[in-house]
């Protein structure tokens, strides 16, 4: 990803903003003046989440991209997500308030590696989870999310080879449960590796009625222990409907803020990882965005999220077929309250 960051007239950077600006009176101004939607991921702080329009998992928020009515996108979430803002939507300003905002998923597989595989396996259906860069999609058959991913292997041609990049545990699920063979690209995330089943089984122990969440991303030892795995807003509408008064939550702890909001009177428990805390589960890179940084975009219009019209044009190739392939969106796929 190409991103600007060329300070606009009146703009400002961190080090000089004043503190007694009220940054959230002067997002709420400028996101009216410049016709700005803002999308969150559940993974934000719990001041952002607050402040978005729209809320959700990955497959959420790149339809809400896709079929916005605003100028500017501002996305507070991680660059392939703003990447993918831009491929569905190239004639919106995409605003990233971190241009450092990746993810680890995203570093595990280069676009020179995968197109060495792809061009030694050309048979080979390449399925790509959406935690990618614009370059590796562009190399892919068919993107996928959390919530989609089981959906789409399901509807892949029976008689050709799969090759399943970057998440080798969400590929291992998804191998499964649909109980299609599929070649497991190397990659992992950080942040839901290291949860720890031992620590989780003496939780489990103490809270033996609370039900177990967890994201696909978490490895076969944690999603074992699981009544429940799926995208963040399929966790989400679990622990809302469920009766249940506590559950475990193995993803990562900011989308708590979200439950508590949705089922209010409920107890979340963040699952622990190998030292027995909850602290590894929280995103570096999400953490990146800050509501001073999304002001700060809105001033600037910067950094801004721009894409080689050669590379989108590739890239959206196989995120057109997502969104056909995908399972429609449920009621839940909601504006943030
Ligand atoms: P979701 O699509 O479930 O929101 O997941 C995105 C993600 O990055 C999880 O780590
Ligand atoms: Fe990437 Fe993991 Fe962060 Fe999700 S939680 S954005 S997969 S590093």
């Amino acid at each position: 990803m190409e991103t600007i960051a060329l300070p606009g007239k009146g703009a400002t950077t961190l080090d000089k903003l004043d503190p007694s600006i009220d940054v959230f009176a002067e997002i709420e101004r400028l996101r009216r003046e410049k016709n700005v939607v803002i999308l969150a991921h559940y993974y934000q702080d719990a001041e952002i989440q607050d402040l978005a329009d729209f809320i959700g998992d990955s497959l959420d928020l790149s339809r809400k991209a896709a079929e916005t009515k605003a100028d500017v996108i501002a996305f507070c979430g991680v660059r392939f997500m703003a990447e993918v803002a831009k491929i569905l939507s190239p004639a919106k300003t995409v605003l990233l308030p971190d241009e450092e905002a990746g993810c680890s998923l995203e570093d595990s597989c280069k676009a020179d590696e995968l197109r060495k595989y792809r061009d030694a396996h050309p048979d080979t259906i390449i399925v790509t989870y959406i935690n990618s860069s614009a370059e590796v999609k562009a190399l892919s058959d068919v993107i996928v999310t959390s919530s989609s991913a089981e959906h789409i292997v399901r509807q892949l041609p029976k008689d050709k080879p799969i090759m399943f990049a970057p998440d080798r545990h969400l590929g291992a699920y998804v191998a499964r449960v649909t109980g299609r063979k599929m070649e497991l690209w190397n990659g992992s995330c950080i942040v839901h590796d290291r949860f720890s089943a031992r620590e989780l089984s003496k939780l489990k122990t103490k809270h033996p009625k609370a039900p177990v969440v967890a994201h696909p991303e978490c490895t076969e030892s944690i999603l074992a222990f699981a009544d429940h795995v799926g995208s963040t807003r399929s966790i989400l509408d679990f622990v809302v409907q469920r009766p249940e008064k506590e559950f475990i939550i193995a993803t990562e702890r900011h989308i708590i803020h979200q439950m508590e909001k949705l089922a209010p009177g409920k107890t979340f428990i963040p699952a622990p990882g190998s030292d027995g805390s909850c602290n590894c589960a929280s995103c570096p890179y999400m953490a990146l965005n800050t509501v001073e940084k999304l002001y700060l975009s809105l001033v600037n219009m910067a950094p801004r999220v721009e894409i080689p019209e050669a590379l989108r044009e590739q890239a959206l190739k196989p995120l057109k077929r997502m969104l056909e392939m995908s399972p429609p969106a449920p009621a839940s796929a909601r504006a943030a309250e």
